[in-house]
């Protein structure tokens, strides 16, 4: 294997343990690095780079036994020679204390999503977001997951950074906050990230506090020159209201997995309605914006506020809903996954099915 090769597959190796992918995921990774097998030297790079690492203390005993415990199992099988190393780390795991603590409902896991440059054949990070996550999705913890479609948008919020630099963006369902990081990191002029369930938005406040993102509090000015701006708000598409709103008059209006529940489409459509239409009235807002904005969308460098939302469609009936609702509404709603695809970031990533997301650009028809 060439070595350009392998740095970058040890790397994509390392970035998925960071991520705390699947551990079925890390390891066929580092089968691949190996060439087919998890040779020594790549059991001395994951002792090195990734289990050895102790940054993250008790929190991650779980997930490194089990990472450990496999590799070890896979290397013995294949005949491979296990370096003492990593049966020395696997036996201290297992004597932790912290490892008899078994997972439970409100265990949250702690994330690194690391995005890849897109020069550099992948090679460079970008972008690390920190992020808390919970380890089950049962109810109640939905939004303190990472889901698919927060990849995606991310992905392409960091593949066109001149559509949201400079503008003030608005988000639904935010979640863990992921999307908040990326558009901060490209230079949103404010970032309002909103949630109606009140345990995910603490989660999402404690994450913009990890990556360093100042939150801003309820009735409190930022510094003007403190860079990192993101405001964390509750909101309940059933409950807002217009004069709740008041103070958003978003250019950007993003989504990610919010449209999967058929009782909250209509809620749904009121919110991007009322925050679609603020915008429509604001007369020559933006002026000095429009002379700075690149022709990678032509449709942004109108006044009008634009909504991007990316979707896995589960069930069908739900989005056809929406689609009608939204028709209802008087919505454009256009499919821009394959028109402006963004770039892969998370090549790592083995259990992100980039495939099954979908990405809207939604505008208010006049
Ligand atoms: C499937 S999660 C997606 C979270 C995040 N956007 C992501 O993609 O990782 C849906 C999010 O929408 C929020 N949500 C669902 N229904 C809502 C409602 N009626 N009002 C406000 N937020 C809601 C949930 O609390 C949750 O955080």
């Amino acid at each position: 294997m060439a070595a350009a090769d392998e740095e970058q597959q040890l790397l994509h190796l390392k970035l998925a343990f960071l991520a705390r992918e699947p551990p079925s995921c890390v390891l066929s990774l580092a089968r691949k690095a190996g060439g087919g097998s998890v040779t020594p030297p790549v059991q001395n790079f994951i002792l090195a780079n990734c289990t050895g690492n102790n940054a993250w203390g008790d929190q991650k005993c779980t997930y490194v036994t089990t990472i450990l415990k496999r590799i070890i199992a896979e290397a013995e099988l294949s005949s491979d020679i296990v370096i003492d190393g990593l049966y020395e780390e696997f036996g201290q795991f297992m004597s932790s204390k912290s490892n008899n603590s078994s997972l439970n409902r409100t265990e949250k896991i702690y994330r690194e999503i690391s995005f890849l440059s897109p020069t550099d054949d992948n090679k460079l990070v970008s972008l690390v977001a920190r992020l808390s996550c919970s380890t089950n999705m049962l109810e109640g913890d939905t939004g303190c997951s990472l889901w698919p479609s927060s990849l995606f948008l991310s992905e392409f919020i960091l593949s066109y950074p001149k559509i949201f630099s400079k503008k003030c963006c608005f988000e639904l369902g935010s979640g863990v906050g992921l999307v908040g990081v990326c558009l901060n990191y490209v230079g949103a002029s404010k970032v309002i990230l909103t949630d109606g369930d009140v345990s995910t938005l603490e989660n999402m406040k404690a994450n913009m506090e990890m990556n360093k993102l100042c939150v801003e509090k309820e009735g409190s000015q930022l510094l003007k020159e403190n860079k990192n701006k993101v405001q964390c708000k509750y909101l309940s598409w059933e409950e807002a209201s217009e004069s709740v709103l008041s103070d958003c008059m978003p250019d950007l209006v993003l989504g990610a997995d919010i449209i999967y529940d058929p009782v909250c489409v209509p809620h749904l459509i009121r919110v991007l309605s009322m925050l679609l239409r603020r915008g429509n009235n604001r007369g020559t807002n933006n002026v000095a914006n429009k002379e700075e904005i690149s022709n990678e969308f032509s449709s942004t460098a109108t006044e009008a506020p634009v909504a991007y939302i990316a979707t896995v469609i589960r069930n069908v009936e739900t989005f056809n809903c929406f689609e009608k609702a939204a028709a209802d509404a008087n919505f454009s709603v256009v499919n821009i996954t394959n028109s402006e695809a963004p770039s892969s970031l998370l090549p790592y990533m083995l259990s992100y099915d980039r495939s099954s997301v979908q990405l809207l650009k939604i505008t208010l028809s006049t």
